[in-house]
């Protein structure tokens, strides 16, 4: 089934420059860009996004991360995106990520890696809705989709 994921990269990811290796992997996988911008985000909308561990020991110090920097906000599309993007991205522990993922090939630490994805269809459905309005996503064909389609 085609499925719309948003990932963001975080802002270690951003100022280590590594936006264009992320962007690159989901490219290579066959995923297809339908929503791209980049900001800094407001306590408030981090809060927002991270609500489910609000209360947890590492919340604090999340919400005091996520809105250190710059971060790069996308919703990637294709078969069973949802998964296939969680599989690609890794453990959370970047240490424990498999070589070969983005974090196993990129992170050392379990907070600071590199990026984040929606881990369910409600998820990815909240959180494309929180940084994007309807007007900012793309419908438009590409030349290989025949190949990466059931
Ligand atoms: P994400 O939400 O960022 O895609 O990562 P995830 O599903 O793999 O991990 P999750 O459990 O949702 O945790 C969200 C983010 O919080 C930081 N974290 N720190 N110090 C800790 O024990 C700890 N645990 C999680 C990480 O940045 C993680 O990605
Ligand atoms: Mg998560």
């Amino acid at each position: 089934m085609i499925e719309r994921t948003f990932v963001m990269i975080k802002p270690d990811a951003v100022g280590r420059r590594l936006i264009g290796e992320v962007i690159a992997r989901y490219e290579a996988k066959g995923l297809k860009l339908v929503g791209l911008k980049m900001q800094i985000i407001s306590r408030e909308l981090a809060e927002k996004h991270y609500a489910e561990h609000q209360g947890k020991p590492f919340y604090p110090g999340l919400v005091d991360f996520i809105t250190s920097g710059p971060t790069v906000q996308m919703v990637w599309e294709g078969e069973e995106a949802i998964a296939v993007v969680r599989k690609l991205n890794g453990a959370t522990n970047s240490r424990e990520a498999d070589i070969g993922t983005i974090r196993g090939d990129f992170g050392l630490t379990v907070q600071k890696n590199i990026v984040h994805a929606s881990d369910a269809a409600e998820t990815a459905e909240r959180e494309i809705a929180l940084y994007f309005g309807p007007g900012e996503l793309w419908d438009y064909p590409l030349p290989a989709e025949a190949w990466l389609q059931e």
